[in-house]
């Protein structure tokens, strides 16, 4: 079974004492989206697109991200490390680099699948996609307090950079799910 309580409490204590702890992290969530049916199984099958608080401290961020069919978020950056673990559905991901002027341009790919985890460094600038017709659910992991960190993201047309808009990313995801 996923003990929720018992994976925040080894996530917090991974960052005991100042601890970076994103590898140590990235180990924990590895472990428990191997086993993805008992994360689905104490989670609960989605019901909606959202970003639900797992844990929030301002050192550290637990989050239930729900994906809506289809779905796609603009590209945008942390300003801290991220670990991604996917329980249920599939996470698309574009990496992109960015260029003098504040632009980006595409580096890289990576498709996360059930039970597949990954970690994100401090630069990363991404976009996400749920490729799939269905409801997709994954946990992330920031290091912080994933809700009051200045960060950017970039016009997915003109792909030139602009504060991020937390509130307006809050409604993506409710707004898909009407
Ligand atoms: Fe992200």
């Amino acid at each position: 079974m996923f003990d929720l309580d018992r994976y925040i409490e080894d996530c917090r204590a991974a960052i005991a004492h100042g601890e970076d702890g994103q590898k140590a992290i990235r180990e924990i969530t590895a472990r428990a989206v191997a086993d993805h049916g008992a994360v689905l199984r104490t989670l609960g099958e989605p019901a909606g697109g959202g970003l639900v608080a797992l844990h929030r401290s301002p050192e550290l961020t637990i989050l239930n991200v729900v994906w809506q069919p289809k779905m796609t978020v603009m590209p945008h950056n942390h300003e801290t490390w991220a670990v991604i673990g996917v329980y249920t559905g599939a996470e698309d991901n574009i990496f992109w680099r960015k260029l003098p002027g504040g632009k980006i341009e595409a580096a890289g790919a990576k498709s996360l699948r059930v039970g597949d985890c990954t970690a994100l460094g401090r630069d990363i600038v991404h976009s996400v996609t749920n490729p799939i017709g269905k409801l997709t659910g994954a946990i992330h992991v920031y290091r912080g307090d994933f809700f009051d960190i200045e960060r950017s993201e970039w016009d997915p047309e003109a792909l030139d950079e602009r504060p991020y808009d937390l509130e307006k990313a809050k409604s993506m995801f409710a707004a898909a799910a009407r």
